[in-house]
Parts: C-alpha cells; structure tokens; sequence
C-alpha cells in the first residue's frame, strides 16, 4: 500500500470487482473524451482477473485502487512496461464526483516515486485521451 496524505494506493483485489464493473460499465465514468471501455459482467472481469491476458503478463501489468483515507474507493491506478523496458506507462482516473480535490495530483506523486525508487526504470509516461 502507498500512502499519502489524502490518498492511499493499494494493489486491486477481488473485492473491487463490484466497484470496477460499477464504474468501467458506466458512461459518465469514462466522460466525454475516453473511448467508451468495455463492457463486460462482474463474472467477466473476475475471469480475466485469474487469468490475466498473456500481454498483460509480459508487460507487468499491475491495477491499483485509488482510495480516499477514510478507504472510501474512487478511482484507479494502473501501470504497464512501455517499450523500451526501462520506461513505464501509467493510466488514471477517478470516479466523477471525486475529480477536482487533488486526489489525481498526489495519486500521481505516489506512483511515481514509488516506480522511480523501486525500479530501473529511465522514464514515466502517461498519454491523454
Ligand atoms: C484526470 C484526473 C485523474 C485528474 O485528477 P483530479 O483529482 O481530478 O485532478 P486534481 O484535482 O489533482 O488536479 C490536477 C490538475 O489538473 C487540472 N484538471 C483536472 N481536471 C481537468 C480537466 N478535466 N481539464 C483540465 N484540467 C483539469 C486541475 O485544474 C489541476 O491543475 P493545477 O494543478 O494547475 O491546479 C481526473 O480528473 C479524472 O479522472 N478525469 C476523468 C478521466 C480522465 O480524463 N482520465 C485520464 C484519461 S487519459
């Protein structure tokens, strides 16, 4: 677990499917500018979370749940080996009603420190839809 200030980081476990499926299957949670993601039931994603894609294994993929200090849940984190292999990638967002209050910000900080003392890594990316 990451801790911040106002935000912690800890790693998705099964019992964030709920919230996943909640927010990943609702259109006001990817807004106007992400592409739509893809809808699948809760049962889907608990497949997919036992047997990870092959991709998903080759390119360390990892999900984190953002929560709020009080532990209420309201986003997510997740980072991926970006070729070259020293660099990471990382995607971000959070639930409608929480945007706006600096939980992005310090989610940001954490992972990047986290990722800059933990790894080999030269480079951090994120793109923008
Ligand atoms: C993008 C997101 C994670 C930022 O987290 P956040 O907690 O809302 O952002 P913060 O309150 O920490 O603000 C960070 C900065 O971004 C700016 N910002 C936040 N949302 C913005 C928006 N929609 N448009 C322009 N600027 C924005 C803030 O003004 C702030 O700027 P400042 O540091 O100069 O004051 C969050 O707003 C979100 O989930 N948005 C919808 C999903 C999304 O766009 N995800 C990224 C897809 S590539």
């Amino acid at each position: 677990m990451l801790e911040g200030k106002k935000v912690n980081l800890r790693v998705m476990e099964r019992g964030d499917l709920d919230f996943a499926t909640e927010c990943f299957n609702n259109i006001n949670y990817w807004g106007e500018y992400e592409p739509l993601g893809a809808q699948k039931s809760k049962t889907e994603r608990l497949k997919a979370l036992d047997n990870p894609p092959q991709v998903a294994i080759l390119c360390e993929r990892e999900r984190f749940i953002i929560e709020r200090k009080d532990k209420t849940k309201i986003g997510f984190m997740a980072l991926w080996l970006a070729q070259p292999s020293r660099m990471m990638e990382i995607g971000y967002s959070l639930i409608p009603s929480e945007r706006g209050k600096g939980y992005g910000t310090e989610a940001v900080q954490l992972i990047v420190d986290c990722l800059f003392l933990s790894r080999d890594i030269a480079r951090i990316q994120a793109m923008t839809d």
